[in-house]
């Protein structure tokens, strides 16, 4: 299974004190020397994490794969379509929200999403869309021409060690066959941990988790001592 890294964070932490540290570049390549498959960022309307000159650079160093997610709005297929990452993730988007908090609702407006996503194909973008595991969502995204879904995770997350985690997991099982009968191709990510994601192998068709959170949590605390004791020496 390959491993999409979200790297929003480590701008979260940068734009803390607006300067250019952490770095976003360094980090993206520090993820492709450790083994991440591809890189993620999330383009919000507010560019509360990373910028538009972030995906610009990150476009021209990664010698992997750049994931833009991003929202259906005009301005952002504009951006895609002038960057051209090799992957566009459409999500929903709330201005208010902390996270993506749900899948994108494809069912009750197909014409609109086929149209939107046609032109990113077009250029020879790999679309996919990000939703719930959800029948009537995955029937949905067959027919907008996007050739992956990415499977919303988080209530299986959220459930994880609760009574309702098998219920919540069956739920990502199925809609990942379907997707597949389909002929979609099933990444899978959201709220993904190093204790809930052993699961995911358990899932055939999946062919990609896209993990942020957890992953830049646990280097904080993997890299905190040796950075105390870096400091320590030069002061002493
Ligand atoms: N996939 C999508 C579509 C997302 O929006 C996010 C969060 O930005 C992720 C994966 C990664 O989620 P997490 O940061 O919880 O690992």
């Amino acid at each position: 299974m390959l491993l999409g890294v979200n790297i929003d964070h480590v701008a979260t932490l940068r734009n803390a004190r607006g300067g250019l540290e952490p770095n976003l570049i360094q980090a993206a390549l520090i993820c492709e020397k450790a083994g991440a498959d591809g890189i993620t960022v999330h383009l919000r309307e507010d560019r509360r994490h990373t910028k538009d000159n972030d995906v610009k650079e990150l476009k021209a160093v990664l010698t992997t794969r750049l994931n833009l997610e991003m929202a259906l709005t005009d301005e952002m297929q504009k951006i895609a379509l002038d960057i051209l990452p090799e992957n566009v993730c459409l999500v929903p988007e709330k201005r208010e929200e902390v996270t993506t908090e749900g899948g994108l609702e494809v069912a009750s407006r197909v014409e609109f999403v086929k149209d939107f996503v046609s032109p990113l194909v077009n250029a020879g973008i790999v679309v996919s869309l990000f939703i719930d595991p959800d029948k009537t969502q995955v029937e949905a995204a067959a027919k907008t021409g996007a050739q992956f879904i990415e499977l919303h995770t988080g209530k299986y997350s959220e459930a994880y060690g609760t009574e309702n985690e098998q219920i919540e997991f069956d739920n990502l099982k199925n809609a990942a066959a379907l997707a597949n009968k389909l002929g979609l191709k099933v990444n899978a990510g959201h709220g993904l941990t190093y204790e809930n994601v052993h699961r995911m192998h358990q899932i055939p068709e999946l062919i990609e988790l896209n993990i942020g959170h957890n992953i830049i949590a646990h280097a904080v605390f993997d890299g905190l001592e040796k950075a105390v004791k870096d400091m320590k020496e030069l002061i002493q």
